[in-house]
């Protein structure tokens, strides 16, 4: 089980310090590191080679202790003590237990003890750092998840920001068609011709509406399976799902996929739209963040338009390459390194959690092998999603 070791011993009988030394060193794989008689230079000693047990003499003279040399090493780099203790007072043993040390050894003591309580407490160190170990890595999992899962609500929440967007206009249309029957019923205008424009009319702004939902419903039903899908296809699904909100907000979209009608690359097919969508509301968020901040400062020129969103599909090495280039001012420098962490966010409170980048990150980097990085541009900035290609076919003529 425990077939080496590098031990530390504190003790101030030299004899006894030596004895022990020869004994822990019959055996092979076994080293003592260093032989110490003073608090202070045990802790300098422990710090310098980092043994895996001391055995600490309980009484020490000098200034600092055993029971303190001991609560420094163990404390600060988390190596575990054994005591090695002739007679010692209650007091002393109270104090010295406090310290949760993996054991005691009984002056003067034979080979076989001596053997037992070291490899013991060495095995028993092993064993918990294993189990931290699992800990710490389980630990991580769920957080990875729970944050997975928050985006997923956030994401929810922007889904209907979308789709309240998107049913505006066929709401109001839908009211001013129902308002309009009673004045046509006073004035008489009521007929068969009319009621069958009334429910034509009343019935395309409702299909219009339940065509969003079931859009919404399409374009995130979860993958069972990584599967070939065109990119360029599928930014042109997502930028028509968001028209409505862009075109409310005069937000200018463009897409370019010049020369290229189709770029295939493999994944989860909702990850990616997630991915996009991710990228466009950042891309919103900051051009109205941006809007807002020139208007404060009395800036706002009416003759500069803010408020363009340039996608370009390129593929290039085999990689496809999606760039989404916003006119929202850019990531401050400062600030460039961070935005890819859990958590981290500029926007006001209740607004942004800030795991829409992080989570798009996992989906290219983790799930579908690829690069998600940004630069700043000009007036903004330019996210990249970089993705192994498969195949790549070439336009009739170009498509801008
Ligand atoms: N296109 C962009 N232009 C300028 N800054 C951006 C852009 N995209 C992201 N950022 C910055 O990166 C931060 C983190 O973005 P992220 O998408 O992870 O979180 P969020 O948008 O703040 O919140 P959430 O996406 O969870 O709703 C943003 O708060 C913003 O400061
Ligand atoms: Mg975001």
């Amino acid at each position: 089980m425990i077939s080496s070791a590098k031990i530390q011993i504190v003790e101030d009988e030299a004899l006894i310090a030596l004895d022990m030394k020869s004994k822990i060193e019959s055996l092979p794989g076994f080293v003592v590191t260093s032989l110490t008689a003073s608090g202070e230079e045990a802790v300098l000693a422990a710090e310098r080679d980092m043994p895996d047990l001391v055995l600490m003499d309980i009484v020490l003279r000098g200034k600092m202790d055993g029971v303190e040399a001991a609560r420094e090493i163990n404390g600060r780099f988390g190596i575990p003590i054994i005591y090695l203790t002739a007679y010692s007072s209650d007091k002393i043993l109270e104090k010295a237990g406090l310290t949760e040390p993996s054991g005691y050894l009984l002056k003067p003591c034979n080979d076989r003890e001596l053997m037992v309580t070291v490899k013991m407490a060495l095995y028993k160190h092993k064993m918990e750092e294993y189990r931290r170990k699992a800990e710490e890595a389980e630990r991580l999992r769920q957080e990875e998840k729970l944050v997975i899962e928050q985006a997923k609500i956030s994401a929810m929440g922007e889904m209907l920001r979308s789709i309240s967007h998107n049913w505006r206009q066929p709401l109001n249309a839908l009211g001013l068609i129902v308002q309009d029957i009673e004045d046509a019923h006073k004035f008489g205008e009521v007929d068969s011709d009319y009621l069958s424009e009334f429910v034509k009319n009343a019935m395309a702004e409702i299909t219009s509406m339940s065509e969003t939902v079931s859009g919404y419903r399409n374009l995130f039903k979860p993958d069972k399976q990584k599967r070939p899908f065109d990119i360029v296809g599928e930014v042109d699904e997502v930028c028509s799902f968001l028209h409505g909100q862009t075109r409310s907000m005069s937000v200018d979209v463009r897409i370019r996929h010049s020369g290229i009608a189709a770029i295939y690359v493999t994944g989860y097919l909702n990850e990616f739209r997630q991915v996009v969508l991710n990228l466009m509301f950042n891309s919103i968020d900051a051009i109205v963040e941006r809007r807002r901040a020139l208007s404060l400062c009395g800036r706002a020129n009416p003759s500069i338009h803010v408020g363009r969103i340039t996608i370009e599909v390129t593929a290039q090495d085999s990689m496809a390459i999606l760039k989404i280039i916003d006119d929202g001012g850019g990531v401050p420098e400062a600030l460039g390194g961070r935005i890819f962490e859990p958590y981290f966010t500029t926007r006001e409170q209740g607004k942004g959690i800030g795991v829409g980048l992080y989570v798009s990150k996992v989906l290219v980097e983790t799930h579908m092998g690829g690069r998600l990085y940004f630069e700043n541009v000009e007036n903004g900035a330019a996210f990249y999603v970089a993705l192994p290609e498969i195949s790549a076919q070439p336009a009739q003529n170009d498509k801008q």
